[in-house]
């Protein structure tokens, strides 16, 4: 079979290798499509921090049941299934309190260990989680970045009276507004690319602000009558954006989730979190999400086919993440097909 391989960062190349052995709690999987995440691209860059090479990069993908292990009753051979790519020890503190997807010894397919960027991929039959027949498989590719969104809806304790603010317009950002709209809750969104605007307008955003040419907190406070956002959800990544969040935007009582992983130091005042009881609330992966998600998909509840701009096989890897990290005018999700 063919794989994906990061070999070293700026390496990639499509190795052959043999069909991996399943163990009696596995299932093998012939994997039909994977999502390209910025963190895929980063890992091709060399720019994550949890990232070993060589390493078959992909944590969103999707594919077919090809072999059952003699311990798996509730799967079958030609099952269509979504995989979490979460894998955890079960016996820290976050699995024991039920937060696994925050596991000491955390593992995630496609950046711990060998993701989904190649023909066949075994795992265990508690990750794999069925798919109807009716979602085409690029877009169950989009099942896990999808879950990202469950996850902070959680995390955030979003409700419909909230008001949101979401910063950034990338994949993240506008799968993040079409959870909040799905929930009814009123929500503005910033970037700075103009097209990505344009996509969240067209998704139900109540509000967009290109940070280039606005200020972003002044509209904040005219769009919530002066109050600040109840519920913000930083997915820019800059450490500045999520400076002024906490300090010029978040409501008393608001929450502030995090999504970017940035190593830099954020300077937040104290007094900020104390005064107005702020919460600064993290969210990683996502922690058992999936048959959530698929069944947003399966009633149609999101719309993933907005995301998705691009499509290419597999054998095109290299070509597809030199788009996705180039254009972010045209370019929302690309699915790679195998
Ligand atoms: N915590 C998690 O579980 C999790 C999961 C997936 C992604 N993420 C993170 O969420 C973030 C969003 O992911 P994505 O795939 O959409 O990334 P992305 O890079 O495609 O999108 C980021 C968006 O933010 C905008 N942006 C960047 N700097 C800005 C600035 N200074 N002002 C205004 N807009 C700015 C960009 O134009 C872009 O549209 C990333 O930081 C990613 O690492 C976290
Ligand atoms: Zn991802
Ligand atoms: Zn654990």
């Amino acid at each position: 079979m063919k794989a994906v391989e990061i070999v070293k960062p700026g390496t990639i190349r499509i190795v052959e290798r043999n069909i991996p052995k399943i163990k009696e709690n596995e299932v093998l999987v012939r994997v039909k499509a994977a999502g390209i995440c910025g963190s895929d691209v980063h890992i091709y860059h060399g720019k994550n921090a949890f990232a070993t090479y060589p390493r078959v990069v992909g944590h969103e993908f999707v594919g077919e049941l090809v072999e059952i292990g003699a311990q798996v009753n509730d799967l079958q051979v030609g099952d269509r299934v979504a995989i979490d790519p979460v894998v955890s020890c079960g016996q820290c503190y976050p699995c024991r309190v039920g937060r696994h997807n925050v596991c000491k010894s955390l593992n995630v397919l496609g950046v711990h260990r060998d993701g989904g960027y190649q023909e066949y991929i075994a795992v265990a039959g508690t990750q794999a989680h069925k798919l109807p027949n009716t979602i085409p498989w690029k877009i169950a590719a989009l099942v896990e970045p999808y879950t990202i969104a469950a996850q902070v809806m959680e995390r955030g304790r979003l409700v419909v009276d909230d008001t949101v603010l979401i910063c950034g317009a990338g994949p993240i950002g506008l799968i993040i507004l079409q959870a909040v709209k799905m929930i009814g809750a009123r929500v503005a969104i910033m970037d700075i690319v103009e097209t990505r605007l344009k996509w969240a307008k067209e998704m139900g955003a109540d509000l967009v602000i290109n940070a280039k040419t606005s200020d972003l907190a002044k509209e904040m406070m005219a769009f919530t009558n002066n109050e600040g956002a109840s519920l913000i959800y930083e997915a820019t990544g800059n450490i500045e954006i999520l400076e002024t969040c906490i300090h010029n935007i978040a409501s008393a009582a608001g929450r502030v989730v995090v999504l970017g992983f940035s190593t830099e130091v954020v300077k937040i005042p104290q007094v900020d979190i104390m005064s107005r009881e702020l919460e600064i609330i993290g969210t990683r992966l996502n922690n058992n999400k999936f048959p959530q998600v698929i069944e947003w998909f399966t009633k149609r509840l999101v719309q993933p086919a907005k995301i998705l701009t691009h499509t290419f096989s597999f054998e095109e890897t290299q070509k597809a993440f030199e788009l996705a990290g180039t254009n972010p005018q045209d370019v929302c999700k690309i699915v790679l097909e195998f």
